[in-house]
């Protein structure tokens, strides 16, 4: 029986040997936003864990668009040389290709990292002005932003593109802009953290207006053969928020600005947003984007088990899964997916011993 989850495909000009993602995970370690020994180390582990496609974390476009003082940035040339250092020796010594998320934080920034406590920072821990479409804080005691004027959006995008150039530069596999979980962009989209009365706000077109600004000037810099796309929101889980019928107009809007992918998330929107926490939470509005905007879509939420990531692929809901928390736990999650669906995955060969044959009878025996 040959596996959904475990054939091919092939994104803009990139072959995949298989449907898994490793999404994208804020390490809250970089220097300054460079990338350092403890990412060599996190995405070395991820490079070999039968995933095709590994995202590099949120990396942001400028030093004030980072959610904390560890975040990862590509503002500097000194950034893009930390993380030109870690993907080449990743890429040279992982069977994974690598993908980036580029982002800005918007009115989630200046915080403490969560191990210290998360929230706004504090005084005295080097706090910065943030931005946001409106000036309304994430939640109680967090900073309120100012809003984003026209000359802040044209720095941000020209930073997005800035961020591309230096991740083609790298040698990205493929590139993902950052549109939801309540940063910079989803803050633009959503009615819930979008109050303004120009052209970027009220009504949904107009509230799409900068991110698809955005999302237009780094296509035109991108070549076609490398994908780009979003991760959106598949829901704000509220009654006045994003809908999966949003949800399916954000991805048609992208797909009409040439982008290759979406990826369905949700939730972030505010502080008190409580996300589902049921398995598979965004499958649902995934497979309506899928089929109602035709474009390729991944999911992500509490895919945690092989049958049921099998299930998403081969039923169609999704094309690709992404999966966050089940890889930090079982850095080898894709090869236990394998041996469970009864499929090949790519080893490094110094791990080659570890393949199907051990699991085989005969090898039981001996
Ligand atoms: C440690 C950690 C860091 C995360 N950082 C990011 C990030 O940089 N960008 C992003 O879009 N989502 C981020 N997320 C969310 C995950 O990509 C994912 O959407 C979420 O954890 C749900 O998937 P899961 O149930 O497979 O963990 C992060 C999640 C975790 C656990």
């Amino acid at each position: 029986m040959s596996s959904a989850l475990f054939s091919p495909i092939k994104l803009a000009g990139l072959p995949l040997a298989n449907r898994i993602v490793v999404a994208p995970m804020c390490q809250y370690s970089a220097d300054d936003g460079c990338a350092n020994d403890w990412h060599l180390m996190h995405l070395g582990m991820l490079a070999n864990s039968g995933a095709a496609l590994v995202v590099v974390e949120a990396t942001h476009v400028e030093r004030s668009g980072r959610i904390t003082h560890g975040c990862m940035g590509l503002y500097s040339d000194d950034n893009e040389m930390a993380l030109a250092r870690v993907i080449a020796q990743v890429r040279r010594l992982g069977t994974a290709k690598f993908g980036i998320q580029i982002a800005h934080a918007g009115r989630k920034g200046s915080a403490h990292r969560p191990w210290e406590g998360g929230g706004a920072l504090k005084a005295g821990a080097d706090p910065w002005q943030t931005m946001a479409a409106s000036p309304i804080p994430y939640g109680e005691n967090w900073h309120t932003p100012r809003e984003v004027t026209e000359e802040d959006m044209e720095r941000v995008r020209n930073g997005f593109v800035s961020a591309a150039q230096r991740a083609l530069r790298i040698g990205f596999d493929e590139i993902e802009l950052h549109m939801a979980h309540g940063y910079l962009a989803h803050g633009f989209m959503s009615p819930v953290s979008n109050k303004r009365t120009d052209q970027y706000g009220g009504a949904f077109e107009n509230r799409l207006r900068f991110p698809l600004s955005i999302a237009k000037a780094v296509r035109a810099i991108v070549p076609k053969d490398i994908p780009l796309g979003a991760r959106i929101t598949g829901s704000d889980w509220r009654p006045d928020g994003l809908t999966p019928d949003d949800a399916v107009a954000i991805a048609k809007a992208l797909k009409a600005e040439g982008l290759d992918f979406v990826c369905i998330s949700s939730g972030g929107v505010t502080a008190d947003t409580r996300t589902p926490t049921t398995p598979g939470y965004n499958v649902p509005i995934a497979a309506r984007v899928k089929k109602e905007a035709g474009i390729l879509t991944r999911t992500v939420g509490l895919i945690l088990k092989p049958e049921q990531a099998e299930e998403i692929i081969a039923q169609g809901q999704a094309d690709q899964v992404s999966l966050a928390r089940a890889f930090l736990d079982d850095p080898h999650w894709g090869w236990h997916a394998a041996k469970t669906l009864g499929a090949e995955v790519a080893r490094p060969p110094q791990y080659a011993r570890a393949g199907p044959k051990l699991w085989a009878p005969a090898a039981a025996k001996a």
